[in-house]
């Protein structure tokens, strides 16, 4: 079969179905390093009146992870904590964070997904806003280790004279991690109650 023979899925059998999880799963998994790469390179170019681009600072932030010897999870959290920059300005932390949910321990999902509030720490004064709005999940267990994120891996990441290392060191890092067994259930990519629970 090269292909179903429908266009409606409700027409489908399960035979289709499983010939198109062949294809699906085969295929998402071999484009999924390569595809996260482009669009971490999507952030290439504007520096936007820092130093450096954003696709530098999260190579710096990834790269200063790896040499603190984080956990695996970690520093490629840290290489993709603002892949969603560019399509999700809003709410990037979220986005990135949903992009590793399946791969990457729940400290490390939360330290992404909540690392733009406290990111803020370091800027939201001189932006008429609360500094400490962080401050919300103060008893949260994981308070620390996204205030440490953002102290050593995101904020101090914006430096043109740090050493920082190539993509292709991070590629099989990414291949390892990305190809772990996904923690999200089931085939589907929708797990629509997942996030609603922010603490
Ligand atoms: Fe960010
Ligand atoms: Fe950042």
């Amino acid at each position: 079969m090269e292909h179903v023979s429908w266009t409606r899925m409700e027409d489908g059998t399960k035979e289709d179905y499983e010939f198109l999880a062949g294809h699906y799963t085969e295929h998402s998994q071999d484009e999924l390093v390569p595809n996260l790469v482009n669009l971490l390179k999507v952030l290439e170019g504007p520096k936007l009146g820092y130093q450096i681009d954003r696709y530098q600072h999260s190579l710096q932030s990834a790269t200063r992870a790896l040499r603190n010897d984080e956990s695996l999870d970690l520093v490629i959290g840290a290489l993709l904590h603002d892949v969603g920059d560019a399509m999700a300005p809003a709410n990037h932390s979220a986005v990135a964070a949903a992009m590793l949910k399946p791969y990457v321990d729940d400290e490390t999902h939360w330290v992404i997904q909540h690392h733009g509030l406290f990111q803020g720490y370091y800027y939201f004064h001189h932006m008429g806003g609360n500094r400490n709005g962080r401050d919300v999940f103060a008893d949260h267990p994981h308070f620390d280790a996204c205030a440490r994120f953002c102290e050593l891996y995101d904020q101090n990441c914006f430096d043109p004279d740090y050493p920082t290392l190539p993509i292709e060191d991070f590629i099989p890092m990414m291949e390892e991690l990305f190809g772990r067994e996904s923690r999200v259930p089931g085939i589907a990519p929708i797990d629509m109650t997942a996030d609603m629970h922010v603490n």
